[in-house]
């Protein structure tokens, strides 16, 4: 391996700018040329790639989003979107690529090795959390903190006013946002996509619950099947009474200064992916289990959905009861 690329596809996600500084360090410190590309495939397929050095990735551990820019690209779906992208990278000498993202980024990955047998190595950048092979995506921790802030301030007025409200945070098809950060609010009621809504087990909980606290806190995944508002009416329906809010914290849950816990898992990662395609790896995302480096094929990293530890939902009962 002499030349490798790096990139971001997908969601933003904090600490994706971690992770490019450890990836483009780490190939400088062992003598490799190092390649940004912008906006993920789509700069790839479009010939934006560009060298990067030291100083290219310097004052940018601390900041949010992502300076390579991302993008979800339609044309590297198509088989003449990547003979372009593979035809861009050849003519750059690029022999190594680190891809950072979620479940689309490596699934865009596997269909490249499989066609153009290019090494890849992928890191989980995602606030998300739902990928297998890692204990924690990059940003997650972020994002929960981000909406645990939020949550609370919430909370001041909630119970100032005796409000309950119903507040969704992000998660397509994850509920593990919902959740690590519905636990750390102490809400009465946590959501998720993973597990089908026992409407009935919560009324009576917002109802039983009344007596510890004026207010009461809905946390709704926005991958739910119902979505805050949803949610809010059926609440609505049994206790008109209620004096009810929706709130939606949205896309602040992906911007901000990572936590240090992301820039440290950042680092590591970025680290371990670029020595491991030079010990000849491919095709297999790098992540953290355990404290300890380890690597997952892509198509076993991004089979996740559906895995959710429900002893945390448990804990969410019994600690709001
Ligand atoms: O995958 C990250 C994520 O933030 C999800 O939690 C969310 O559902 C989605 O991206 C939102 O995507 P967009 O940026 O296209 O609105």
């Amino acid at each position: 391996i002499k030349n490798i690329a790096v990139f971001t596809s997908g969601g933003d996600a904090p600490g994706m700018n971690a992770a490019i500084r450890a990836v483009v360090r780490t190939g400088l410190y062992y003598n490799l040329n190092v390649f940004g590309i912008g906006r993920g495939y789509d700069g790839m397929v479009h010939d934006d790639i560009f060298a990067m050095d030291a100083k290219s990735v310097a004052n940018i551990i601390q900041r949010g989003g992502t300076i390579l820019k991302t993008a979800r690209s339609e044309e590297f779906r198509t088989v003449e979107g990547r003979r372009r992208a593979f035809e861009n990278l050849q003519k750059k000498g690029i022999d190594g690529l680190v891809a950072i993202g979620g479940d689309g980024t490596f699934t865009g990955a596997s269909k490249f090795i499989e066609e153009y047998n290019i090494p890849i190595i992928g890191l989980p950048g995602t606030i998300d959390n739902d990928l297998a092979g890692t204990d924690f995506t990059i940003g997650y921790d972020t994002a929960i903190n981000t909406v645990i802030e939020a949550v609370d301030k919430i909370r001041d007025t909630a119970e100032s006013h005796d409000r309950v409200f119903v507040v969704e945070v992000m998660g397509r098809d994850s509920g593990l946002i919902a959740l690590r950060s519905g636990i750390s609010v102490g809400a009465e009621c946590v959501l998720i996509p993973e597990i089908k809504v026992d409407y009935e087990a919560m009324m009576d909980r917002l109802d039983r619950t009344r007596k510890n606290k004026a207010s009461r806190v809905i946390i709704v995944a926005e991958g739910d099947d119902a979505g805050a508002f949803a949610v809010a009416e059926r609440i609505k329906e049994r206790f008109p009474h209620y004096d009810l809010r929706v709130s939606i914290l949205g896309h602040i849950q992906r911007g901000g200064s990572p936590s240090c816990m992301d820039r440290v898992l950042a680092s590591r990662l970025g680290v371990a992916a670029v020595e491991a395609l030079m010990e000849g790896r491919r095709g297999e995302m790098a992540g953290l289990i355990h404290s300890k480096v380890e690597f997952t094929p892509f198509e076993k990293a991004i089979k996740h959905i559906g895995a959710v530890n429900d002893n945390l939902l448990r804990m969410v009962d019994i600690l709001s009861s």
